[in-house]
């Protein structure tokens, strides 16, 4: 049938403020396409002022559901029905969907954070963790440690110390977890600590495009060969933070599998269809290389 001929595509929104670098709309409507499925996948700009109306108008127009990004993550909360498990104990929400006006909100960050380090699971498990930033990534990459991957401790370090204490009273408490340490955010204190650190995660923003030549590390001498290393940055894909760990032969992971696992457990809870991984993976990374060598 011609796709002119169409009278009822499937809608899916995305809303943040300021909508920039987002790659939601490349993936979901890439895999919906190869998928052959009828729906559309659009990013919306929505002032704080107008979220709630942004998301009846999304009701009465039928959408399937919507992802919520920066600055809507939290404040999108007390508009929903439900919240999953995850959702309500980190306290950010990425994933809505809808039935019959009924909206129920899902982290699916967590989804990606386990999907990336499960191939790890044996040489993490009761290892000692550090994890640098301590904003809604941040919560997520906790809860998803405390969950599935049995640190022994976790060391978290943050610019601003008091988010931190925040993020390990409230997972504490709500995960029964008391591994938690805040560290200061003074970096040549820190080689040791991170150096004794199985794992090690960024979650801070350092070193994105165009700030490529920012880390919240110095060196490579925080790092050694037995460590993996996790950058939940994915352009570009190779940081500063990661180079500073390859230099040490350390294992490096970048943020574009977690971007991938995000949407496709996203993309699963929409259609109720399996996301085309591989497919969606090789054409992302051509994009991001073409955009890395403008
Ligand atoms: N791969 C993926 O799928 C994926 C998914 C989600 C997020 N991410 C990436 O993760 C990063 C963080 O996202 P988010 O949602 O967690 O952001 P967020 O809630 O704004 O938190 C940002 C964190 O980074 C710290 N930070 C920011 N600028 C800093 C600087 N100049 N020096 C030191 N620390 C700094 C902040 O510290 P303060 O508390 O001191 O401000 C805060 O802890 C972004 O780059 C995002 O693209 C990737």
């Amino acid at each position: 049938m011609s796709d002119l001929l169409k009278i009822k595509t499937n809608l899916i929104g995305l809303i943040g403020h300021p909508i920039k670098q987002t790659y939601s709309p490349f993936i979901h409507n890439l895999a919906l396409k190869l998928k052959g499925l009828d729906y559309y996948y659009i990013p919306f700009d929505v002032d704080s002022v107008s979220l709630k109306r942004a998301v009846k108008g999304m009701i009465s127009l039928n959408f399937v559901g919507f992802n919520v990004t920066i600055p809507y993550k939290t404040k999108i909360i007390p508009l929903l029905n439900h919240l999953s498990d995850e959702a309500s104990i980190i306290g950010s929400v990425n994933t809505v969907l809808i039935i019959e006006g009924n909206l129920s909100g899902y982290n699916t960050d967590v989804n990606g954070i386990i999907e990336t380090l499960l191939p790890y699971k044996n040489d993490i498990s009761d290892e000692i963790f550090t994890i640098f930033g301590a904003g809604g990534s941040s919560r997520a990459v906790v809860y998803a440690l405390i969950k599935h991957f049995k640190p022994k401790k976790i060391n978290l370090i943050n610019r601003t110390e008091d988010r931190a204490f925040n993020l390990k009273e409230v997972l504490s408490d709500k995960m029964n977890f008391n591994e938690i340490e805040v560290l200061k955010y003074s970096p040549p204190d820190l080689i040791e600590i991170v150096q004794n650190s199985k794992l090690v995660v960024n979650t801070t923003p350092l070193g994105m495009t165009p700030e490529v030549d920012d880390a919240v590390v110095s060196s490579e001498k925080f790092f050694n060969k037995n460590q993996i290393v996790f950058d939940l940055v994915y352009n570009p894909q190779m940081t500063r933070f990661l180079s500073f760990a390859k230099q040490s032969n350390a294992e490096i992971i970048n943020g574009l599998d977690m971007l991938i696992f995000q949407a496709a457990k996203s993309f699963e809870i929409w259609t109720s269809e399996k996301f085309p991984t591989a497919e969606v993976k090789s054409e992302l990374q051509k994009i991001l290389k073409e955009i890395s060598s403008q």
